[in-house]
């Protein structure tokens, strides 16, 4: 029998494979396609205080071996989730990890605290690549100093796994992991999405109503792996390793390279039922290599060389 479970923090996950925030809605939505018992955990979308309507459409767009969005985290609030998607996933037996995004210090407080008093959250993930708007835009994620007072300031609130998702959008993410991981978060979640963008070259138009947007999907598998490799040669809490899993093969090489759980975003999209596969999956490659803890895989690298590009700072 292979250990599949994991501790994170103080929450037991039954296996090692969640789906990503903003790729299975709120759970609720999939419950007919998709044995969700049989899932590590389900991440929200992002919440935020107040509803968000979004950006304009065309906010998707498919691209060779991915796709681009932007949504511009459209959700339904915090105290809608509350009230009407809540009840349901506290029948589910899987981790809720509620996503949490905003635009000031301040608010990702308020939809921390306001989740804390409920229960059926089990932990909170933190999407820092979200614009502050009194930074004229810019991302948080972007800003280590902002990236590591947000994690400060909600490991005050709460005692549950704090997971912070960090953007790869910045030059060296491994300072981000430290930087979180010194201010007592529990895990972070590597990657969000991209920066990416498409033309249409009849109308010479940008294909996204923001011109730029998030690229996922396979397209961006080999930029995860190195970045969660990357954070593992720095940091001691927990990596998730996220970025175009699309099969098992995909997940074992994010464990391998030093991810101690993953999360399954845009394969979604093709095949809801796709993370409970990989889940099974990777329980039948230990099987069959003589592995009994799935947890023996993390960071199970073999090389005969650290990171090529060892930072200054490190
Ligand atoms: C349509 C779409 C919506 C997303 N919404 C969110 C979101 O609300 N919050 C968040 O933290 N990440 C969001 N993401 C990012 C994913 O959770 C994930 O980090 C990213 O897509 C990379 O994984 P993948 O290649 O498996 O999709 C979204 C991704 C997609 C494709």
């Amino acid at each position: 029998m292979v250990k599949s479970s994991f501790l994170l923090g103080e929450v037991e996950l039954k296996n090692r494979v969640l789906v990503a925030s903003g790729t299975f809605g709120y759970g609720d939505e999939l419950k007919e396609a998709v044995d969700i018992g049989r899932l590590g955990g389900i991440v929200t979308k992002s919440l935020s205080v107040k509803r968000r309507e979004g950006n304009a459409p065309p906010r998707i767009v498919e691209t060779a071996c991915g796709m681009l969005n932007s949504i511009g985290l459209a959700n339904i609030g915090v105290e809608e989730f509350v009230a009407a998607k809540l009840p349901y996933l506290r029948t589910v037996n899987t981790a809720i990890v509620a996503n949490i995004a905003a635009s000031s210090i301040e608010e990702y407080c308020e939809v921390l605290r306001i989740l804390e008093g409920e229960e059926g959250v089990d932990a909170f993930e933190i999407n820092v690549s979200c614009p502050n708007v009194r930074e004229g835009g810019l991302s948080f994620g972007a800003n280590a100093t902002m990236t590591g007072k947000i994690t400060e300031e909600l490991r005050r609130l709460t005692k549950k796994p704090l997971i912070i998702k960090l953007t790869p959008n910045v030059t060296h993410i491994s300072e981000f992991a430290r930087v979180v991981e010194d201010n007592g978060a529990d895990a972070v979640s590597v990657i969000n999405t991209v920066v990416g963008m498409a033309v249409d070259v009849e109308t010479r138009r940008p294909k996204l109503s923001t011109v730029s947007g998030g690229l996922s999907g396979p397209a961006i598998k080999p930029i995860a792996l190195a970045k969660v490799y990357e954070c593992a040669q720095v940091v001691d809490i927990p990596i998730i390793g996220i970025g175009g899993i699309m099969s098992t093969a995909d997940a074992l090489e994010f464990l391998i390279v030093g991810a101690s759980a993953v999360q399954v975003g845009t394969a979604n999209y093709i095949d809801p039922g796709a993370s409970v596969k990989i889940a099974e999956g990777i329980t039948n490659y230990c099987e069959a290599n003589g592995i009994d803890d799935v947890g023996k895989l993390v960071g199970s690298l073999e090389s005969d060389k650290q990171l090529s590009v060892i930072h200054s700072w490190l």
